[in-house]
């Protein structure tokens, strides 16, 4: 059985990862931080992990392009640079798979394959982690180390609120209309989904680089809203999850984030090939949500 330590334990993936075949092992980010060469070096050899899945991430846009963005880089590009150090360091034959972004593209050119390579990111967070595949492919190939960095785009999943419940909750808690962007388009990827697939090259021989999102047409965020209240609706009848309620508005028509959004970031998943349909886990999520949330 393969022993398998799992950074970001508690993040909205890390939770999610679980396979009989593998033998967990998840530190706390106090116990073993990716930005600490020392707390690596410890969990490497007390462990002998066969595999590193690195899930652990700054993931606040925005923060990170206010005042955390020395802390962003610190995780997400310093942090898979310390994995892939220490892996090289402790000679053992540890494979790393480590989770990157669609936003390290910037969103004019979709759809993008593992091939493209040619965008400067529109934000600071696209950057760390743009900078982080960069550095943990250039050294796991100096050192003849096996990696697999999965390109996601739209997380969603029950290990933290995230855009579905957000939308619910603002439907239940105002009368109003709720105006959701129509200009950024991409594809959801449930959490539960994306850590199968990083258990997949955990135990699997495949290595390089993989896009991976759920199957189905790229939407905007107004039409993935318009999904969710739909599934929101079927599921309990309330009038408040009214699918007219949502009205699509652009970018600038809403309060200015302090991060920039790329345009598109659709990825194609040929290489990774098929996964579940978006719409579908959008569905049983939603499902999911409102049997457990305590509002309803
Ligand atoms: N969410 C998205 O839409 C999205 C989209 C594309 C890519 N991704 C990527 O997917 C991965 C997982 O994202 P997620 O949504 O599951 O993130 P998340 O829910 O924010 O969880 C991040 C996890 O990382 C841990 N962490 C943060 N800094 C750390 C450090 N210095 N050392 C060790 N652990 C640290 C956090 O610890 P605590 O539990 O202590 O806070 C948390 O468990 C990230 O690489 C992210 O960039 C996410």
């Amino acid at each position: 059985m393969k022993r398998v330590l799992v950074l970001g334990r508690n993040g909205m993936v890390g939770k999610e990862i679980d396979n009989p075949e593998i033998e967990i092992y998840g530190p706390s980010r106090d116990a073993c931080n990716i930005s600490n060469p020392a707390h690596i070096s410890s969990f490497l050899s007390s462990i002998k992990p066969d595999v590193i899945i690195n899930a652990a991430g700054f993931t606040d846009v925005d923060a990170a392009e206010k005042d955390k963005y020395y802390e962003a880089f610190e995780v997400n590009c310093n942090g898979p640079f310390h994995l892939a150090k220490a892996i090289a360091d402790s000679k053992r034959d540890t494979k790393l798979v480590h989770i990157s972004s669609d936003f390290v593209f910037a969103g004019r050119h979709a759809p993008y394959s593992e091939e493209n390579t040619d965008e400067v990111p529109v934000n600071a967070y696209g950057m760390s982690k743009l900078f982080g595949d960069i550095l943990s492919t250039k050294l796991c190939e100096e050192a003849g180390i096996k990696l697999a960095i999965i390109r996601t785009s739209w997380v969603f999943g029950s290990g933290r609120p995230n855009f579905p419940e957000a939308i619910l909750k603002k439907l239940l808690n105002t009368s109003e209309p709720v105006r959701v962007v129509d200009d950024q388009v991409g594809v959801p990827t449930l959490a539960k989904d994306l850590a199968e697939a990083c258990v997949n090259l955990a135990i699997g021989d495949r290595v390089g680089l993989f896009n991976f999102r759920n199957s189905g047409e790229s939407c905007s965020r107004y039409t993935w809203a318009r999904s969710i209240v739909r599934a929101a609706f079927s599921a309990t009848g309330r009038k408040e999850f009214s699918v007219e309620r949502i009205l699509p508005c652009a970018t600038d028509d809403l309060p200015r984030r302090a991060a920039k959004r790329p345009f598109n970031t659709t990825l194609s998943i040929d290489k990774y090939g098929p996964t579940p349909d978006w719409e579908t886990a959008t569905i049983s999520h939603v499902e999911k949500v409102l049997k457990e949330w305590p509002l309803l």
